[in-house]
């Protein structure tokens, strides 16, 4: 079968999606054939093996089903690097690149080696991130889920900084002792019953998502562990709902009394990031 045919049935398919995500289908093609992204739109006179068709229509299936293109392509980029992501993990969001963002920003101002924690790495994407554009940061990765540690470390692996970023499987900072300049965490936070009607829920894990009944419930306890473990000038960021931001002051503010807090918007001008100067 030519490549240009299966195209249009695929074509013809996806019309019955909501959206027509016909790059979806250039990307599918391209990662599964292992050529260039502009590849599949010059050569519609490949002829494809029925290997090739098999594989092809499995994914396109998937696609149908609405499962994430990045969870088929196992590909998603952040903050322009390149990552690997199965369904174990979250897909690493625009959003989280401002939390990037402050704490490069941050680390600039701070000459010395820092030492930096990410708490529910996922993918590793804020780890790796941090690592690849501060050379000179250590960092502690860590996960409850051993499975989002492999992805994570592969792609500490495909970024080269396995030898700065430190994977750890634990229940948030629970088994760490080390006091850290840096505490970064982009954690589960939406309220259980308000996950069970969203899209996202369908596809990506739980685990990354459910923060309890308010949505608060793994924050807090990370507040509650940092206490102890962020040093004095550290820093610290954590993604929020947009739907919390007094509610996450409230809480800061108990743990951290004299500690400086903002709340910083998103490009959609709504509240993303709580930042914690102690
Ligand atoms: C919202 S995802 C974020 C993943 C990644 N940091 C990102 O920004 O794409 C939250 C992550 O926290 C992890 N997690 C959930 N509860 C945890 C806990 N108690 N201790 C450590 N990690 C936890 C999940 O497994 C998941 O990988």
């Amino acid at each position: 079968m030519r490549l240009g045919a299966w195209l249009e049935n695929a074509r013809t398919a996806i019309r019955a999606l909501p959206e027509e995500p016909i790059t979806s289908l250039y990307a599918i093609i391209a990662h599964y054939l292992e050529k260039p992204a502009y590849w599949p739109q010059a050569h519609p006179e490949f002829e494809l093996n029925e290997g090739q068709v098999f594989q092809l229509n499995l994914q396109l299936k998937k696609l149908m089903g609405g499962e994430p293109l990045p969870y088929i392509i196992h590909h998603q980029e952040f903050f322009g690097l390149d990552f690997y992501v199965t369904p174990d993990v979250l897909i690493p969001r625009p959003e989280t690149e401002i939390l990037i963002e402050i704490a490069l920003d941050n680390l600039a101002d701070h000459p010395q080696p820092a030492l930096i924690a990410d708490v529910g790495t996922g993918s590793g994407c804020i780890a790796v991130t941090l690592a690849v554009h501060h050379p000179i940061a250590r960092i502690l990765a860590t996960d409850i889920s051993s499975k989002s540690l492999a992805v994570a470390r592969r792609n500490c692996v495909n970024h080269q900084v396995r030898d700065r970023v430190f994977l750890l499987q634990t229940d948030l900072l629970s088994s760490v002792r080390a006091r850290f300049d840096l505490i970064c965490a982009n954690l589960p936070y939406i309220p259980s019953e308000k996950l069970n009607s969203l899209e996202v829920a369908r596809h990506e894990p739980r685990l990354a998502l459910d923060g309890g009944k308010q949505g608060l419930e793994v924050i807090a306890h990370l507040l509650t562990q940092s206490a102890d473990r962020l040093n004095p000038g550290g820093l610290m960021l954590l993604e929020i709902e947009f739907s919390q931001p007094e509610a996450i002051r409230a809480l800061i503010h108990g743990i951290f009394p004299a500690a400086g807090i903002t709340i910083v918007d998103d490009l959609n001008h709504l509240p993303r990031l709580a930042i914690i100067q102690r």
